[in-house]
């Protein structure tokens, strides 16, 4: 082992400095590999700054014995706790503290091995008197164990380095941040906004930016988008408007077409009552019998698609040229008083082809599409009977139209509740029992069951309507 010497005055800090710079300059250079041991001379401070000093160099790996001695070779400090104010006699610090001489380092300590007196630059030298000297500080080490102090300074590199490097890197990133990334930011929010129909809003942006031309040309665009939006504003607004005067137009001409159709079958319906020994309160009463049985159907499954707004309205008035075709029927028979022969009523039952063809004609100069084509099927079909028992076709079930459903009703209702040249009325109970029950002549199977049913639940308006209006000779 080789034995320094270090003398000098001591303060925790310089002491400290010093020996880390001391092994990792000097004493590891020359020493590398061997034991050695280092005394110290004390000529200052306390004994709590010794205490930790010698804690902060006991902390290295490499340090096998650290002592303190006072100036009579007892052990006041320790890494070894059982050595404490024993009396080790080191002979090494007997010299040092009889000689205190410093010697010069500049010879090679390897050579030499002899324990030397190390000088040391500075404040950190010692100019003590004997007297002065408090103890001595002996240290030893092995320097094979130096890596520890080396790694450290390596650490230490490695820590600056990364630090640096992480705030040149917090630095780059706050530049993208502001140049590109709060840019884009905006330009993005900007694109959502118009691409949910906002093109309102321009972006604010700072002409330095790295996007400037970008948002630029993207504010441009939104003007003109804008400029566009007001434009196709105004022309919307010039569209509804001619839209509206156009609508009241169709209205008006709807209206007007409506008021011909009905006046139109009206007429018929008149010229048909002329014939007729049926009076007219006939038909306005089959007619209103039909728009409740529609009204009422018109939501149920079966109807729903056909019994729309539009066709009850048709349907309805189309009810009134249910026996138009009686107008072709010989005044003989249509007028007769009394029960029909029957040839007569073979005869009679042709009315319903009358009635079809006549209407057909009038539409064919109007197209299929005619108001029409609602009262040619009433007027066929409104003597068929559910079951197929009916005229002139013998249709039975759904192959019968809906609308002649319907009239079938309203007529067999008002026919009972009517007198006539062969019988007399019933009254309205008697009717519903015959239509619900039969009397042989009419059945229930012959009407339609949703219809049936319906006649069933709204009868009591039935009566209302024929009690509203009354034959007029009545
Ligand atoms: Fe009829
Ligand atoms: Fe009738």
């Amino acid at each position: 082992m080789v034995n320094i010497f270090l003398t000098f005055s001591l303060t925790e800090n310089i002491f400290h400095n010093y020996f880390e710079k001391q092994v990792k300059d000097q004493v590891s250079s020359t020493l590398s590999g061997l034991d050695f041991g280092i005394s110290i001379l004390l000529d200052k401070g306390d004994l709590n700054s010794i205490q930790r000093m010698v804690e902060k160099i006991g902390a290295y790996s490499f340090i096998k014995i650290i002592r303190v001695y006072d100036l009579h070779n007892k052990i006041i400090s320790s890494n070894d706790k059982g050595e404490i104010n024993k009396k080790i006699k080191i002979e090494i610090v007997d010299k040092v503290i009889r000689e205190n001489r410093l010697q010069n380092i500049n010879s090679n300590l390897k050579e030499k091995k002899l324990e030397v007196a190390v000088p040391i630059k500075g404040t950190a030298y010692s100019k003590a008197n004997k007297n002065d000297i408090m103890g001595v500080v002996f240290v030893q080490a092995n320097t094979s164990s130096f890596e520890g102090i080396l790694l450290k300074y390596q650490d230490l590199f490695i820590k600056k380095y990364i630090v640096s490097g992480t705030l040149l890197l917090l630095g780059i990133l706050l530049l993208l941040v502001y140049k590109i990334f709060l840019p884009i930011t905006k330009l993005s929010n900007a694109v959502n906004e118009v691409s949910d129909g906002d093109y309102k809003h321009e972006i604010i942006h700072n002409s330095h930016e790295e996007f400037s031309y970008l948002i630029q040309n993207f504010n441009s665009m939104i003007k003109r988008i804008n400029a566009r939006d007001m434009e196709l504003k105004q022309v919307k607004s010039k569209l509804e408007e001619q839209n509206g005067v156009l609508e009241q137009k169709v209205d008006e001409r709807t209206k007007e077409l409506v008021q011909t159709q009905e006046v139109t079958i009206k007429s018929l319906a008149v010229l048909a009552e002329t014939r007729d020994n049926e009076t007219g309160m006939h038909v306005y009463r089959t007619k209103n019998y039909v728009r409740i049985l529609a009204e009422h159907l018109k939501d149920h499954p079966r109807f729903s698609s056909y019994l729309n707004e539009t066709n009850i309205e048709l349907i309805v008035n189309s009810a009134q040229l249910h026996d138009i075709g009686k107008v072709g029927i010989p005044d003989r028979i249509l007028r007769k008083k009394g029960k029909l022969t029957k040839d007569e009523f073979e005869e009679m039952k042709k009315h319903v082809i009358y009635g079809r063809d006549s209407i057909l004609k009038a539409e064919k100069t109007m197209g299929t599409n005619s108001f029409l084509r609602f009262a040619k099927e009433i007027a066929y079909s409104h003597h068929e009977k559910w079951d197929g028992s009916g005229y002139p076709e013998g249709l039975a079930g759904e192959k019968i139209p809906i609308c002649a459903r319907l009239m079938a009703m309203a007529d067999v209702y008002d026919a009972l509740m009517s007198k006539r040249h062969y019988k007399e009325a019933f009254t309205h109970e008697e009717a519903v029992k015959i239509i619900t029950a039969g009397d042989g002549r009419t059945m229930p199977e012959h009407f339609d069951p949703c219809v049936l049913e319906s006649f069933k639940e709204l009868n009591h308006k039935f009566k209302e309507i024929f009690l509203r209006f009354p034959e007029r000779n009545s």
